[in-house]
């Protein structure tokens, strides 16, 4: 199978390369900078290179780096962002600090019609830039093909040795042309042939997953999740009946959780087991505040769980339906920083017992949903919306006790009623309520109120790591804050959350 070596030079959104290259059906394989000499030697199936960004500057004493017989190889390569800076670097080329950095969406300017990376570009385009230094001069035999205004070459060629620079970030949706850069340089310049299918995707993760677990019982945590959901079914297909799925009420989930994993699970191959374990959950929480306590408590609570059914039902894996989102924000990638331990992930205990074995760790979302449409579940699975592990406890700012669980509930319901109305629902990627742990005047019936707000979060996505706020019309916005004062006793004002991710996250904690 023909594939494309990838150098993480530790961005952090390097694996979102691997996953653009993976959307044009071409296999991608990560690799370390030190490791990535010998691999080109060894793997005829490489058919090109991708120098992935990074945090570091290349004039760092110990800055990651590619030694210079590796450019001596004939593969083309393609850097991005530090790769980009790092091959004009390598080349003797020169790379400047910039006096200010260059973040966000910019405008580019092609000032050189190329026939191989930018081929059948407009002269202008918006691109994604997050970088400080700059490539301000190139050596003999490479070409700026773009500027813009505070990166003189925002991209280079040297078309004899079909080495290529960009400073932008082609693999984030912002950049408008990005997915055209990445197909003229897998098909048009390094000739790949496609062969990574949904269906190839399926069969290896099932054959994956009979190899790790063979003859051995396994557990897997359910949470009424699109990820956990998919993965209960894959291993289901590995291991049938050797599969116990254990869905745990923690009572921080939403209005029908447990109905639903009762009426989508029972009927498959699988040993179903919902635990109820409200009372613990909540005894553990009282009086805590902090986002990352709470979730590591919530954490500790599952894994207490997982590990009682396992010891009982002498089981010894545990599989998670993580997805890389989950990872990569949970500081578990290389060089990635941790925003927020998610539960699953970040959470589970050093001296854990069970073996875990994560089969869609190198998936994001849309492609998790992609299987399950091949897997043919059912639509209810395929319509719901993403739910995260701690559940509404990350949706309710400082205690969490019962009373304001319900409010987020109830309120979350609301919103997603009115949404399922509309032709909006189906472009969403999530959409809730969080309740803020303060109060403010208000006026209901003719008698003043002192009660709490409440913030709708509306969000679009496409795989987790960005996300803008949906511009929901205003006569939506109404509706559901009417509603939600008036059927929620305890909330006498409704507030919309306008922020994207960056700079906040989905959820609140
Ligand atoms: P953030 O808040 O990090 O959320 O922007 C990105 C996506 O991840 C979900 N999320 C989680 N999922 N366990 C999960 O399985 C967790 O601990 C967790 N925390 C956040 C969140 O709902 C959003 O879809």
């Amino acid at each position: 199978m023909d594939k494309i070596l990838i150098v993480d030079f530790g961005g952090q959104y390097c694996h979102l390369i691997a996953r653009r290259i993976r959307d044009v059906q071409v296999w991608t394989e990560i690799i370390s900078p030190e490791a990535a000499a010998q691999k080109i030697q060894n793997d005829d199936s490489i058919k090109g290179v991708i120098l992935s960004g990074g945090a570091r500057s290349v004039y760092e004493k110990n800055a990651p780096k590619l030694s210079r017989a590796f450019f001596d190889c004939s593969l083309p390569i393609l850097g991005i962002c530090y790769g980009h800076q790092l091959i004009a670097h390598m080349f003797g080329g020169k790379v400047n600090s910039g006096k200010a950095g260059e973040y966000g969406i910019t405008d580019l300017f092609v000032q050189k019609s190329d026939p191989l990376l930018l081929h059948s570009l407009p002269a202008h385009q918006k691109v994604w830039m997050n970088h400080r230094d700059i490539v301000v001069r190139l050596s003999a035999g490479f070409v700026s093909l773009a500027h813009t205004a505070h990166s003189p070459i925002a991209a280079f060629a040297n078309p004899d040795r079909k080495i290529f620079g960009v400073q932008f970030h082609p693999e984030v949706t912002h950049t408008q042309y990005g997915m055209q850069i990445f197909k003229n340089f897998v098909f048009q310049i390094c000739h790949a042939k496609k062969s990574w299918t949904t269906s190839r995707m399926k069969d290896d993760i099932v054959q994956e997953a009979k190899e790790v677990i063979g003859d051995r019982k396994a557990l897997i945590g359910l949470s009424g999740g699109i990820d956990s959901s998919v993965a209960a079914v894959l291993l289901s297909k590995a291991i049938s009946n050797k599969l116990i799925a254990v869905y745990v009420d923690t009572g921080l989930m939403r209005v029908d959780d447990t109905a639903y994993v009762r009426k989508v699970f029972q009927t498959m191959p699988l040993a179903l087991r919902i635990i109820d374990a409200k009372k613990q959950f909540f005894r553990a929480l009282k009086g805590v505040e902090d986002p990352e306590k709470k979730r590591k408590i919530i954490g500790k609570l599952f894994v207490d769980i997982f590990s009682a059914i396992a010891k009982k039902e002498k089981s010894q894996v545990l599989v998670q339906g993580t997805i890389y989102s989950d990872r990569i924000e949970s500081g578990l990638t290389a060089h990635s920083a941790t925003i927020k331990s998610h539960h699953n992930v970040g959470g589970l205990p050093k001296n854990l017992k069970l073996e875990v074995y994560e089969p869609l760790r190198e998936l994001y979302k849309d492609e998790v949903r992609t299987l399950a449409r091949a897997l043919k579940l059912p639509k209810v699975m395929l319509t719901r919306q993403v739910f995260p592990g701690p559940g509404l406890a990350v949706r309710i700012i400082g205690e969490v006790v019962p009373t304001r669980v319900q409010i987020v509930r109830q309120a979350s319901a609301i919103i997603e009623e009115e949404l399922k109305k509309t032709l909006l629902w189906k472009k969403l990627w999530m959409s809730f309520a969080v309740l803020l742990p303060i109060r403010s005047v208000g006026i209901q019936g003719d008698a003043r109120s002192y009660k709490y707000p409440v913030v709708v979060r509306i969000l679009e996505s496409k795989d987790a790591m960005t996300a803008n706020f949906a511009k929901i019309p205003f006569e939506i916005l109404e509706k559901i804050s009417t509603r939600i004062t008036n059927e929620v006793r305890e909330v006498n004002r409704v507030v919309y959350d306008i922020t994207n991710k960056p700079p906040a996250t989905m959820e609140w904690e």
